[in-house]
């Protein structure tokens, strides 16, 4: 049974839009399992740039079943912007289906995750605002509206009535006016009579194709170091960007997972707040951002940029069992004399080989690097290994080595083409 997960390795951008639809093109199903419109996936196809935020990165092949999978939290009027903007791009797409389980963001949720983080002063997380970690809040709390309850004409009115008067309660203790129930309804109700028909219970669609052996490809959001359990808490996200979240966020089961794709980069990237042990705060670091364009594809913010952190990395392919690594933005590496990789690190004067998890630990913790040769050239031709210049490989297996992963894909450009496959075994197979 061919299920594949495509995680992010790191901490998020590692380019999983572009491996999504790169493979999509092979699937029958791509399930998005996590987060909301903080994401923003790029495609890069046919001369023209897609960028996803809600909608899986699946959806540009037709014939595809692109889900929007139970373990979102869906911003109605981001989607249908997305979707009409998307169609306007290339009128044919797959077909879209929206879990009823996914939970809806509303205004209040956008406008507490700003007044949250404004509270949290100078600890502030740096969150994309989008609403994502109120309206998971609610979902935990059990009062969250979720799309099936907003497509129904009859329940939508009453739950919103239920949860605004909670949520303008909460509103004033920030000095905020209360939000008009009237004016959300109104807007809200135009928005659910344009997703209804995308709206279905998808648990029994995902089984099937499953259970047939079709290619499902399973989406990840955000990174592994993002993610609310495993990563660099309180520095984190509100929901599971790890491969077993691909089990909750759509009603697989895990036995049902055949192979676990890591796509990470080749240096490290963060936006936000939070601990980032290789971060380069000097002019290299600057460097890296403008050749490699790093700025963030939601917020437009630029993205703090290190060298690849090994260390790092080994714990994220053992937190979401990878069978591969997907390598990208090797091109952007290209004339460097020499490259450097976290390969331990140095604590209160001890050298340890493992990623701790408290953030105070980490903030102290200093990166041991290992240095290895650059490489010359334009890489964004090669479509294949040997095409790769030696120490660009060496590279790669110097991560395949470290972190006892095999490389699976690796990118050399944006474009869907500038892909070299390094393992085909890798990616379906278990
Ligand atoms: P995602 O959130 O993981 O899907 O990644 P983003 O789309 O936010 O960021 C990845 C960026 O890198 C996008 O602008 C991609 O077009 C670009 N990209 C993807 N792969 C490569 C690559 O191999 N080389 C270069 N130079 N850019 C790439
Ligand atoms: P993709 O899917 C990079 C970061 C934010 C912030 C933290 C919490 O494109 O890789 P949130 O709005 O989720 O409450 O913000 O998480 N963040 C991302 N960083 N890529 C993303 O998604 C991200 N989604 C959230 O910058 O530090
Ligand atoms: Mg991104």
């Amino acid at each position: 049974m061919p299920t594949l997960v495509i995680v992010g390795a790191q901490w998020g951008d590692e380019a999983k839009g572009k491996l999504v639809d790169v493979l999509g093109s092979q699937a029958s199903l791509v399930v998005r399992y996590a987060g909301g419109n903080n994401a923003g996936h790029t495609v890069i196809a046919g001369g023209k740039e897609f960028k996803f935020h809600l909608i899986p990165a699946g959806i540009l092949h037709p014939g595809t079943k692109a889900l929007v999978g139970s373990g979102m939290v869906v911003c109605p009027k981001g989607l249908l912007e997305e979707w009409d903007r998307t169609i306007a791009q290339q009128s044919e797409l797959g077909d879209l289906i929206i879990s009823s389980a996914a939970h809806v963001v509303f205004p209040y949720h956008r406008m507490l995750d700003a007044l949250e983080e404004e509270a949290r002063g100078e600890n502030k997380i740096g969150t994309t605002t989008r609403g994502i970690g109120p309206a998971y809040q609610d979902k935990v709390a059990r009062i969250g509206i979720r799309m099936g309850e907003f497509v129904c004409k009859k329940r939508f009115p009453r739950r919103l009535k239920e949860v605004l008067e909670v949520k303008n309660r909460y509103l004033a203790l920030f000095g905020k006016e209360p939000l008009s129930y009237d004016e959300i309804l109104a807007e809200y109700t135009a928005y659910a009579d344009r997703i209804r028909p995308f709206v279905r219970d998808t648990e029994a669609l995902v089984a099937e194709a499953v259970e047939a052996g079709e290619k499902v490809l399973l989406e990840g959001a955000q990174g592994t170091f993002l993610d609310l359990d495993s990563g660099t808490y309180p520095y984190v996200t509100s929901s599971h960007p790890v491969a077993g979240g691909a089990c909750l966020g759509t009603g697989i089961g895990p036995r049902h997972i055949d192979a676990v794709l890591g796509v990470c980069k080749t240096y490290t990237t963060r936006v936000g707040s939070g601990p980032f042990p290789t971060e380069l705060t000097d002019e290299l670091g600057d460097h890296i951002r403008t050749i490699g364009k790093e700025f963030g594809t939601t917020t437009g913010r630029g993205r703090r940029i290190g060298w690849l952190d090994l260390v790092a990395l080994r714990h994220s392919c053992r937190l979401n069992s990878l069978s591969g690594l997907v390598v990208t933005r090797l091109d952007i590496l290209s004339d460097f004399e020499t490259i450097k990789v976290a390969v331990k690190y140095k604590l209160d004067g001890q050298e340890i080989d493992y990623l701790p998890g408290d953030v105070e630990v980490l903030a102290r913790i200093e990166p041991v690097y290992h240095e290895l040769p650059g490489w010359k050239g334009d890489l964004r031709s090669a479509r294949t290994m040997s095409d790769l210049p030696a120490e660009a490989r060496a590279y790669l297996d110097f991560m395949a080595e470290y972190t006892k992963t095999p490389v699976a894909i690796v990118s050399v450009g944006p474009d869907r083409a500038e892909t070299i496959v390094a393992n085909e075994n890798l990616i379906w197979a278990k």
